[in-house]
C-alpha cells in the first residue's frame, strides 16, 4: 500500500519492528494462563461493573475514510473518552481491584460476600472506612483508584511521579485522594508508594505485577475485559476484526485484550500487534531479549500512559505467547495522528483521542505506508483492524496544545 497520502510525518518517521511468539503458535487460549485471564473471571468483572452507578458501553466508531485512504478494509476504534466520566479504559481497572479488595477483606473479616451495590449503599461502611488503598500512577490508573476509592468508601493515597502534569494531578485529587509528587520516574514511584505502603499499612492497588505480587493486577486486567467485551458485541463487520494494534505501557491493556480475544476467538482472533513509544519499548525490549527486560532513563515519552520501563510479569507471559508483532513509534507520530483524528481529512466522524490513546492507531498507519512491513504483517484492502481508544483529552491543556482546539471544539461538545 503506497498510496496513503498522510498528513504530518507519519510515513517518514521511524519505526521499528520486532516478530512476537504468536508467530510461532497456534490454537485455544492455553489452560496455563486462566490464572491470570479467563472467560469466567470476566463474567464476574461483567456482573459487578455492569452494577455500578453510570455503567454503559462506550462507542465504537467506524473509521471508514481513513481505512479506504489507508488501502484497509475496515478500522473500528473503541472510544474510551466517557468510560464512567473518568476519560480512559482505567477506570474499568483500577476502581474494579479496588472492589475486589474490600470484597475480600469483607469476607475475611465478617464471612460475607458483598457486592458493588451493597458496598456502594454504604452497608459495610465501618470495615470498608478504615482502608487505605494506594497505588503510583501516570495519571489514568490513579484517578481510576481513586474514584473506586471514593465509590465503595475507603481512604486512598496516590502517587504521581515528577514529570505528571498539574492537570492530571487534579484529576486525581477531585476524587478526595490524597496526592504524593514524588522524584524520578513512574518505576521510582511504584516503589516509594511500596514503601510507604508497608509504613502505613495500606493496601497497594497497582496496575503492573512484580514477583510476589499479582492479585490485585491481575484483577485490575480483569476489569479492562470488560472494555474488550464490548467491542467484540459491537463488532458490525461479518467476519471477526483480521489485526488488533494495542498501545502497551506495562502491557496490562494489551494482555486483557490479547486474552479475551485468544478465548473468545481461538485461531480466529486476528493479528495481535503492540505499539509502543520508542522512549519507553519495555515490551519491544523483553520480545527481543525473549525474557522480561527493563529499559531505564527517564522515559520521557509525551504519551505518558505508556511511560512504562518495566513490563508487568503476569501480562507478559500472555503477551509472550499471544503477540504476533511488537512495534515502537516516535513521539511525533501520536502528535500527528491526535490531529488526523480530530481534522478528519477523510471525512470520519472527528475523535478527541488523548497521546496514549493514539499509538495503536499511528503503528497502523506507519505500516500501512511502509509496502515491506504492510505486507509482512498481512495488511490490505481485506484487512479489518480493530483498535481500543485508551483514552480522550485527559489532559485537556496539553491536548489544545498539540491538537490547536480544545476536545470540545473537535468533538462538537460530545464530550
Ligand atoms: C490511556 C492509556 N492507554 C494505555 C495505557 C497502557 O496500559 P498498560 O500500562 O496496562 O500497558 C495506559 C496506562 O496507563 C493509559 O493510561
Amino acid at each position: 500500500m503506497t498510496t496513503l497520502d498522510l498528513p504530518g510525518q507519519l510515513a517518514v518517521l521511524p519505526l521499528a519492528h520486532c516478530a512476537g511468539g504468536a508467530g510461532r503458535a497456534t490454537g485455544p487460549y492455553p489452560d496455563r494462563l486462566k490464572p491470570i485471564l479467563s472467560l469466567a473471571a470476566h463474567a464476574e468483572a461483567m456482573t459487578e461493573i455492569g452494577e455500578w452507578p453510570g455503567y454503559a458501553p462506550t462507542p465504537l466508531v467506524g473509521l471508514p475514510g481513513l481505512a479506504r485512504a489507508a488501502g484497509l478494509g475496515a478500522i473500528h476504534y473503541k472510544h474510551e473518552a466517557g468510560r464512567f466520566g473518568l476519560g480512559s479504559f482505567k477506570a474499568l481497572g483500577g476502581a474494579y481491584a479496588v472492589l475486589r479488595l474490600l470484597k475480600n477483606e469483607i469476607l475475611r473479616r465478617t464471612g460475607q460476600h458483598a457486592s458493588s451495590r451493597e458496598l456502594i449503599a454504604g452497608k459495610f461502611a465501618d470495615i470498608v472506612s478504615g482502608i487505605t488503598v494506594t497505588c503510583a500512577t501516570d495519571g489514568n490508573h490513579g484517578r481510576s483508584v481513586a474514584w473506586g476509592a471514593q465509590t465503595f468508601g475507603c481512604q486512598c493515597v496516590i502517587y504521581i511521579h515528577a514529570t505528571v502534569s498539574e492537570g492530571r494531578r487534579e484529576a486525581i485529587a477531585r476524587y478526595g485522594a490524597e496526592v504524593i509528587r514524588t522524584a524520578g520516574n513512574y518505576d521510582d514511584a511504584v516503589r516509594t508508594a511500596d514503601a510507604d505502603a508497608k509504613t502505613h499499612g495500606r493496601f497497594i492497588v497497582s496496575d503492573t505485577s512484580y514477583p510476589g505480587y499479582t492479585d490485585v493486577p491481575r484483577d485490575v486486567m480483569q476489569g479492562y475485559s470488560v472494555m474488550v467485551e464490548e467491542a467484540l458485541q459491537q463488532w458490525p463487520e461479518a467476519a471477526p476484526p483480521t489485526h488488533v494494534f494495542i498501545q502497551g505501557g506495562v502491557g496490562g491493556l494489551a494482555a486483557a485484550v490479547c486474552a479475551q480475544m485468544w478465548e473468545r476467538l481461538g485461531d480466529a482472533r486476528g493479528r495481535f500487534i503492540v505499539v509502543e513509544p520508542d522512549k519507553a519499548a519495555c515490551l519491544y525490549a523483553s520480545a527481543l531479549a525473549g525474557a522480561p527486560t527493563a529499559v531505564h532513563g527517564d522515559l520521557d515519552t509525551l504519551m505518558a500512559g505508556l511511560a512504562c520501563g518495566e513490563v508487568s510479569l503476569i501480562a507478559w507471559e500472555v503477551l509472550a505467547a499471544g503477540t504476533h508483532d511488537f512495534l515502537t513509534i516516535p513521539d511525533a507520530a501520536a502528535v500527528d495522528t491526535m490531529r488526523l483524528l480530530a481534522d478528519t481529512p477523510f471525512g470520519d466522524t472527528p475523535i478527541a483521542a488523548g497521546e496514549s490513546a493514539v499509538a495503536g492507531l499511528a503503528g497502523l498507519l506507519m505500516a500501512c505506508s511502509r509496502p515491506r512491513l504492510a505486507a509482512d504483517l498481512g495488511l490490505g484492502p481485506d484487512s479489518r483492524v480493530l483498535l481500543f481508544g485508551s483514552e480522550g483529552a485527559t489532559d485537556p491543556e496539553l491536548y489544545a496544545r498539540l491538537v490547536g482546539r480544545s476536545a470540545e471544539a473537535v468533538e462538537g461538545g460530545a464530550q
